[in-house]
C-alpha cells in the first residue's frame, strides 16, 4: 500500500486546485502522444521482459560473487537506491565519482578475480565512467567478467564491446538516464544483487495503472504534480523530501537528480532538497518552520519497519518511553514535526508505504517519473533533455586535452584567471 495524504499540502493553493485538472489532462495527453510516437520510452519499461537480464546474471553469477558498477547519475543512482534500500548491498560497489579515494578503496576491497564489472553509460562517453573503467580495467582478469550496458548502436562503449566480444545489454535510446531505472540500467545490477526485478516491475505496473486515471483525486502522479506546480507558481521554489526511514535516503538522491535535471531549465525549476527524519530535525527544521515560506515538503513514512527494538526502562524522567519501540519514537517524531510544519503554514505532503520492498519501490519510481514528466510539460520545458550539463563537460574535455576541444581549453583557462584575480591566500 502506498498512500498520499495531501490534506495539509494544499495551503494557499486550494482555489487553484479546483481548476488545475484540465491543465493536467492536457499534459497527460501530451505524455501519451509522446509515448505513442516513440519519443519517450520510460512508460513502456514496466512491461519489459526480464529474461535477458536474468540469464546474463545467471551466467556471471556462476563465477563471480561481487559487483562493481561503473557509471554515474542516471546510470548508477537508481540501481544503487534499489540495491541498498532493499538490503542487498553486501558485495556491491559503485564507482561513480572520479575520486581516487573511492575507486582505490573499492579495488583494495574486492577480489578482482571473483568480481563482475558492469560499465553503464547511455552515451558511452561520460568522462567519469570512462576514466574509472580505464583505472580499473588492468585488474580485470577476463572479458567474461565484464558487462557493458549502453546504447544499442552508438557510442564508444558499444563499439568497444563489439570489437572485444563483451556481453552487453541495451539502454533504450528514447529513455534518458534518470528515467532508466526500470531498464537493464537498473535491472541488471538489481538482479545480480538478488533483488526480485519482476516484483519491482510488478509494483511499477500497478502504480502506472493509477497514474493513467484521468481524475485528479485518484491519480498519485497528478496529485504530486499539481501540488508542486501550484506551490511553485506561488513562490515555493524549493521541494524538500524527508523520509523517516534511513533506507529511503538513496531514493531521495535518485529523486533529487530526477527533479533537478529534468525540471531545471530555461530559468525555471524547483530546487530539490534532501533531508532525513529525524536527523535533520536537528539541522534543517528550524529553517523550514521559521525561515522563508518558499518550500513544499514531502515527508515519507514506512509503516512496517523491518527491524525494531524495545526501549528498556532507564529513569522516572523517561518512563513515557519505556516499553515503547524505536519505531514508535520515530513515528511520534514524524507526527510532531508534521504538526509543527502545518501549524507554521508549510504545505506538507505525506507519502506512506506499508513496507519498503520491491513492489513499493517500483511504484515510487514510476509515480515520481510520471509526476516529473507532467510537471515539465506544465512548465513548458522539455523534461527529457539536459542542455545545462553539456558546457561543463565540454570545458572539462578541453582542460583534459581532448582533441577538438582546444578552444574550450583556452576558455577554461581565461575563466580560471578571472576567478583567481581576486583571491585570499590563507595559512
Ligand atoms: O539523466 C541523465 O541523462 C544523466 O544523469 C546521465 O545519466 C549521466 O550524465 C550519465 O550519462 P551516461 O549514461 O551517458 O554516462
Amino acid at each position: 500500500m502506498v498512500e498520499l495524504d495531501y490534506g495539509c499540502a494544499l495551503g494557499d493553493v486550494r482555489e487553484q486546485w479546483e481548476r488545475i485538472e484540465n491543465d493536467l489532462r492536457r499534459a497527460h495527453e501530451r505524455l501519451l502522444e509522446d509515448k505513442e510516437a516513440g519519443v519517450i520510452g520510460f512508460l513502456d519499461l514496466p512491461f519489459g521482459n526480464t529474461k535477458n537480464v536474468k540469464e546474463l546474471v545467471q551466467k556471471k553469477r556462476s563465477f563471480t560473487d561481487e559487483l562493481v558498477l561503473i557509471g554515474i547519475g542516471g546510470s548508477s543512482l537508481g540501481a544503487e537506491c534499489a540495491v541498498c534500500s532493499l538490503g542487498k548491498a553486501q558485495g556491491f560497489y559503485v564507482m561513480d565519482n572520479v575520486d581516487p579515494d573511492k575507486t582505490v578503496k573499492v579495488l583494495k576491497t574486492i577480489d578482482p578475480e571473483r568480481t563482475c564489472f558492469t560499465v553503464i553509460s547511455k552515451s558511452g562517453s561520460t568522462t567519469e565512467t570512462i576514466a574509472n573503467f580505464m583505472a580499473v580495467h588492468p585488474v580485470i582478469k577476463s572479458k567474461e567478467q565484464l558487462v557493458i550496458i549502453t546504447d544499442p548502436e552508438r557510442g564508444f562503449l558499444r563499439s568497444y564491446a563489439q570489437n572485444n566480444g563483451i556481453d552487453t545489454l541495451p539502454v533504450p535510446p528514447n529513455v534518458p538516464g534518470r528515467f532508466s531505472v526500470l531498464s537493464p540500467v537498473g535491472l541488471f545490477p538489481m538482479a545480480y544483487m538478488g533483488v526480485d526485478v519482476d516484483k519491482v516491475l510488478e509494483g511499477a505496473k500497478k502504480a502506472l495503472e493509477l497514474c493513467m486515471i484521468e481524475k485528479l483525486e485518484d491519480n498519485p502522479a497528478w496529485i504530486i504534480t499539481a501540488l508542486h506546480y501550484l506551490h511553485l507558481l506561488n513562490g515555493k521554489n524549493i521541494a524538500v523530501m524527508m523520509p523517516y526511514a534511513e533506507r529511503l535516503s538513496l531514493f531521495v538522491s535518485w529523486w533529487r537528480q530526477l527533479w533537478a535535471e529534468s525540471l531545471g531549465k530555461e530559468g525555471k525549476g524547483q530546487t530539490p532538497v534532501k533531508a532525513i527524519g529525524t536527523v535533520d530535525q536537528h539541522s534543517q527544521i528550524q529553517l523550514y518552520n521559521d525561515g522563508p515560506k518558499d518550500k513544499i515538503i514531502t515527508l515519507m513514512v514506512v509503516e512496517d519497519m523491518e527491524d525494531d527494538i524495545a526501549l528498556a526502562p532507564l529513569s522516572e524522567e523517561f518512563s513515557h518511553l519505556a516499553g515503547k519501540t524505536l519505531s514508535q519514537v520515530l513515528k511520534a517524531s514524524y507526527q510532531g514535526t508534521a504538526g509543527a510544519l502545518v501549524k507554521n503554514g508549510v504545505p506538507v505532503l505525506v507519502v506512506k508505504l506499508s513496507r519498503l520492498d520491491e513492489e513499493h519501490l517500483g511504484s515510487l519510481f514510476i509515480i515520481y517519473e510520471c509526476a516529473t514528466a507532467l510537471l515539465g510539460y506544465l512548465l513548458g520545458i522539455n523534461p527529457f533533455d539536459q542542455p545545462g550539463v553539456e558546457e561543463g563537460k565540454r570545458l572539462t574535455h578541453g582542460i583534459l586535452g581532448r582533441k577538438g576541444y582546444e578552444e574550450k581549453a583556452q576558455e577554461a583557462m581565461d575563466i580560471a584567471k578571472r576567478c583567481t584575480s581576486s583571491s585570499l591566500r590563507m595559512l
